[in-house]
């Protein structure tokens, strides 16, 4: 197969090339100058075991058009779009930031499920507006028709979610769907953990407690979530600046606006398949610019 492609940027080390396939928007890393059993990665596919033979030809401004030939097996992967569950018990903006990105593919994934402790939160009204099925849990005195432990885990399955997104849900994840979604739950937290963390913190408690102990910055986590509150691992983390006069209001309201593209560029990292673990356990996410870096 005769394709043609331009190399963009050639590295100060002559062995990594940057190259994009202009049909596929393909950004690759092809080991030059051999250009041979080359490995190309892209967003949401993977193409595997090119076999390229070179003829390159040198145009303007170090820009060079290759005109190559393929060789042998192409083979693609195609990264799934993810199915997303996402928890709320308040106002849900987390979750529609995240719809929204979904719905305009900055995320290649899709929330088809929302779970609330409460019917009448607002994230659960919107979900219901956007035709997004809402199912209760747990099964309290309030919401009698919440669901069993057991049960949400069964019904996670059957919506087949990859991932678990806690965005403002109040209670405690059970064991159960700690186990049955390892290392797929991840909470926003309107913190830096581990500061003001844990049992207790939540809503405005966090940022009165930040004042009150005139910290200058404070910010968003997510992590991963296990069996207690705000100890999982970190995965992201933002940090905002605590001014000399601000209530509790004010410097809830600046994390927020920073909680909506944190989010969102974890999520979207999440269904790209950029996470890399660090051997001792700590999540890194691979920048979607530069697969070389982590942060
Ligand atoms: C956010 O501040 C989040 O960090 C915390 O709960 C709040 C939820 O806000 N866990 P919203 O419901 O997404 O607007």
């Amino acid at each position: 197969m005769e394709v043609q492609y331009s190399l963009y940027r050639v590295c100060p080390t002559p062995s990594v090339s940057l190259i994009r396939f202009p049909n596929h928007s393909f950004l690759s890393k092809l080991p030059s100058p051999c250009y041979s059993r080359s490995f190309v990665q892209t967003h949401h596919s993977t193409l595997h075991s090119v076999c390229f033979r070179k003829n390159i030809t040198c145009r303007k401004n170090g820009q060079m058009i290759v005109n190559a030939s393929l060789e042998g097996e192409v083979s693609r992967t195609v990264i799934r779009k993810k199915k997303l569950a996402v928890f709320v018990s308040g106002g849900g903006s987390n979750f529609r930031s995240i719809n929204e990105a979904s719905l305009e593919g900055s995320i290649h994934g899709e929330i088809v499920v929302v779970v609330t402790n409460k019917s009448g939160c607002g994230g659960a009204e919107y979900a219901r507006s956007k035709s997004i099925p809402v199912i209760l849990f747990p099964k309290t005195k309030d919401e009698p028709h919440g669901l069993s432990a057991s049960d949400l885990v069964a019904t996670l399955g059957s919506f087949e979610i990859d991932f678990v997104l806690l965005a403002g849900y109040l209670k405690l994840i059970p064991p159960e769907l700690i186990q049955a979604y390892s290392k797929s739950i991840v909470n926003i937290h309107p913190s830096l953990l581990p500061a003001f963390g844990g049992k207790g913190y939540y809503g405005m408690k966090v940022h009165k407690a930040v004042i009150d102990s005139g910290a200058r910055f404070s910010g968003a986590t997510i992590h991963l979530v296990d069996e207690h509150f705000d100890t999982g691992r970190i995965l992201a983390q933002r940090v905002v600046p605590v001014l000399a006069n601000d209530s509790a209001e004010d410097l809830a309201a600046r994390i927020l606006k920073e909680e909506h593209r944190l989010y969102v560029e974890v999520v979207a990292a999440l269904c790209d398949e950029r996470i890399i673990w660090r051997a001792d356990g700590v999540p890194l996410i691979q920048s979607k610019e530069n697969p070389n870096e982590l942060y």
